[in-house]
């Protein structure tokens, strides 16, 4: 694919993504809110469980639960589907785009799995597929009935179990994302195969005049409070290409899930407020767990720091040539491969200036991290990356 096209439609797919998804997540939020919020009638209505007030912008707005199904069906009804259609679709072109057709950048890391492209990709639709086949029969089994706690442990072992086992196969950024496609992919395919399903059942016992089953409300439900806990979770995948030192950790995959605890935990405790109640003992666990990822990156980073500052000055002209094996073939006004037609994300190491400018990103991303270089094919080894953090401790002097 041209390139300058490839990055247009890039960031077209994004954009979409992000505003369908703000869609999506924030009409979810509103009536979680709204739900939490409800009061008694102030004068009984028959039919009405519950009503609320709310000023917003220019006007004021009732709004009245009705008691499972209106008596008659209103002429137009809204439905909530295409924001998170939309999200899902936006984020799988996004996904094939980025990740599948850059695989051999993006995906693997012979450091860690020296895998084909192909397999790659095959490995990452194929987990996300099981994924939510494996879900969906265990939350329509009995055991989920009778033993939901159970159910609850399973199914966050298994996310455990798959977030441990992309870590095994791609680069740490591949890894992350493809965790919050496979939750994402849960939670749209929640909305489609059981939320939207058991709506549609109550319409139509509202029409025919006759009782819903109670078993398709409650199986949505469940789902709804499933695809509560998540959104936190999945919204921190998404941004997480961002921080180096989350997914380019050596055990990457336990920074995830503490990440994915600390979301659910915020949620839990939103819920509890919600519903009135304080939920501070959890605000504690968030905290504590937010220590706990601070300290396994803080331990695990490489000693860089003062203490080599005095190891003997590094003369710059060996981070040049480091720096020119390893870097300058993307990173250049005019790169030197065919995947790239400009420098990524406008980061050029052609000069000894610009080398100096881009010092700071150059630790996060090659010495505290093994993110770059993207795939590390020039093998760049750990005492390249100690001499490049001992430059910059240095003060990344070019003269
Ligand atoms: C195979 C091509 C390739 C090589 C080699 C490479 N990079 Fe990169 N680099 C990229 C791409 C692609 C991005 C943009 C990543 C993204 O989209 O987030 C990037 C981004 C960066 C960024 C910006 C990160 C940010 O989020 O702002 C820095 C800094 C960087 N690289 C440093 C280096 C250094 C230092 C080296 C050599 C040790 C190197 N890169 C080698 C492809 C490469």
């Amino acid at each position: 694919m041209d390139i300058a096209f490839g990055d247009w439609l890039n960031l077209a797919l994004r954009w979409a993504h992000i505003v369908t998804g703000i869609a999506w997540i924030g009409s979810s939020f509103y009536f979680m809110w709204l739900d939490a919020h409800l009061e008694k009638p102030a004068e009984p209505r028959e039919g009405v469980e519950g009503e609320i007030w709310m000023v917003h912008s220019g006007g004021f707005y009732q709004i009245h639960k009705i008691d499972v199904a209106p008596k008659k069906m209103p002429k137009t009804l809204h439905w909530f589907i295409w924001e998170a259609t939309f999200t899902w679709i936006t984020g799988a072109l996004l996904l094939a785009l980025v990740y599948y057709l850059g695989a051999r950048v993006f995906m693997i890391d012979p450091e860690i799995a020296e895998i084909a492209p192909g397999v790659a990709v095959a490995i990452g639709i194929g987990a996300i597929a099981v994924a939510w086949f494996a879900y969906d029969a265990l939350w329509a089994s009995p055991l989920a009935k009778n033993r939901q706690g159970l159910a609850n442990i399973v199914s966050l072992l298994a996310l455990a179990g798959f977030a441990f086992g992309f870590s095994q196969f791609f680069s740490g950024r591949a890894a992350f994302i493809h965790t919050g496609a496979l939750m994402g992919t849960i939670m749209a395919a929640n909305v489609w195969r059981r939320i939207i399903p058991s709506q549609q059942g109550l319409v139509a016992a509202a029409k025919a005049g006759t009782t819903p089953d109670a078993q398709l409300g409650i199986r949505a439900k469940q789902r709804s409070v499933h695809n509560n806990y998540l959104t936190l979770p999945v919204i921190f995948t998404m941004i997480s290409a961002h921080y180096p030192m989350t997914f380019g950790h050596n055990i990457n995959w336990v920074i995830l899930l503490a990440l994915f605890a600390i979301g659910a935990v915020v949620r839990h405790s939103f819920n509890l407020r919600n519903k009135g109640r304080k939920g501070t003992g959890w605000v504690a666990i968030g905290a504590s767990l937010v220590g706990f990822i601070v300290l396994i990156v803080t331990a695990s980073l490489p000693k860089t720091g003062a203490g080599d500052a005095q190891n003997g000055p590094v003369a710059f002209a060996a981070v040049n040539n480091i720096v020119a094996k390893h870097c300058v073939s993307c990173h250049a006004k005019k790169p030197n491969r065919e995947d790239f037609e400009e420098a990524p994300k406008g980061v050029m190491l052609e000069t000894p200036a610009q080398i100096r400018q881009w010092a700071v990103k150059i630790r996060k991303q090659s010495v505290d991290t093994k993110v770059m270089p993207l795939g590390n094919e020039t093998k760049m080894t750990m005492a390249e990356r100690a001499l490049l953090g001992r430059w910059i401790a240095q003060g990344a002097k070019i003269e």
